[in-house]
């Protein structure tokens, strides 16, 4: 099949740009010394989580419990659950999902006495233990508590509680990814996080309390960190790239950042050409995601993407512009990556204009 055959929209990854990506990020991070930990909410696809894994990934990271119970019953047994649950309907499905897979070696951020107690409850009454890992304040002010006595206080509500175990620290600062230029924002990423390991050093070491783990970094900061200490970055975008992070620079100090490739793209169809200027596409805000911006047309800097609501991209044509047929194809840069991804329910990998196979968004929507 090629992609006339293939009907719109559509999401497709270019197989051997995302290829180079996985390849590119798994050097990198090892050549460090560090481990890598794939951020899977990007792609949501256990076969491309294998492939991660057998370039070398230490383990994969999910988002949701959710998006862990997919990876799961896809044989994946190494798994760290990124954000915290709340509610004893979670816990007890984060206790059945241990019982399910007892070779399975899973870990649970937290941030709260109250997540630790509750894990504590069931997975005490499974006859269980619940590696957690405490998510610390790393400059986001999303989740995470403050690094200092409250910290403390909590690795000791760990080791004194029964079904829970302490494996370490999640420092992530995801409002630094998008900073644009390299230098700025490695400099940013690294404060952000400096204070995290001076405490560790002068206090949690001193105590015996020294974590394990130190889980962090994205894209946009997984070289920022030279020899603080992180023993896993959590990158995830990296194997399909966006508009957004194309914008951040690279490190010579370029507008684009070509550390890796744009490889997922949503192909559309021309429905209307109303005006000498301005066409309409087939994909609207609910297969492109525009919580990022605007995605780009790809190749084509005389044409200008602005969502036209639900199900229209309007597109604004340069001066001049000879114009595009109804029914053209054009082929889009989403502006994110994970949020235009949750629309579709298939990925399509292609080489040139070939159609080479295809992939069920398995952890699609696992937003629960
Ligand atoms: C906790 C956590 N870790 C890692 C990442 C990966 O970041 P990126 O996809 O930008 O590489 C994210 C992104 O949302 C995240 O929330």
């Amino acid at each position: 099949m090629t992609l006339d055959n293939l009907d719109t929209p559509a999401l497709l990854v270019d197989l051997d740009a995302m290829d180079a990506n996985l390849v590119a990020m798994q050097q990198r991070v090892s050549a460090k010394g560090v481990k890598l930990r794939p951020h899977t909410k990007a792609h949501k696809i256990p076969a491309l989580a294998m492939k991660q894994l057998s370039l070398g990934a230490e383990g994969i990271c999910t988002a949701k419990l959710g998006e862990a119970e997919v990876m799961a019953e896809a044989g994946i047994e190494d798994i760290l659950i990124t954000t915290p649950i709340a509610n004893p309907i979670k816990y007890q499905r984060l206790v059945a999902l241990h019982l399910a897979y007892p070779e399975g070696k899973f870990c649970q951020v937290v941030d709260h006495a109250d997540h630790i107690l509750g894990i504590g409850k069931y997975a005490m009454d499974a006859g269980i233990t619940v590696e957690l890992l405490i998510e610390v304040e790393s400059g986001q002010q999303r989740c995470g508590v403050a690094v200092g006595e409250p910290l403390v206080t909590l690795i000791e509500l760990i080791q004194a509680t029964d079904g829970v175990s302490y494996r370490g620290i999640q420092a992530y600062s995801g409002h630094l990814q998008h900073v644009k230029g390299f230098n700025e924002r490695q400099a940013q990423a690294r404060t952000a996080v400096v204070g995290i390991f001076e405490f560790i050093d002068s206090h949690l070491r001193p105590m015996n309390l020294a974590p394990d783990v130190i889980s962090g970094g994205g894209t946009g900061t997984y070289e920022a960190y030279d020899g603080l200490g992180f023993t896993e970055i959590q990158a995830g975008s990296y194997i399909f790239m966006d508009a957004a992070y194309r914008g951040i620079g690279n490190r010579e100090g370029r507008a684009i950042n070509d550390e890796f490739s744009n490889a997922l793209k949503v192909w559309t169809t021309v429905i209307s050409h109303p005006t000498k200027e301005r066409a309409v596409v087939d994909a609207g805000m609910k297969c492109l995601s525009i919580d990022m911006g605007m995605p780009l047309v790809e190749d084509r800097e005389d044409i200008r993407y602005q969502t036209g609501g639900d199900e229209h991209g309007i597109l604004h044509l340069a001066d001049n512009h000879a114009g595009l047929a109804i029914g053209q194809r054009l082929m889009m840069l989403p502006s994110h990556c994970d949020t235009t991804l949750n629309s579709y329910s298939t990925l399509y990998g292609i080489r040139g204009d070939r159609v080479i196979n295809s992939w069920d968004i398995a952890g699609r929507g696992r937003s629960d």
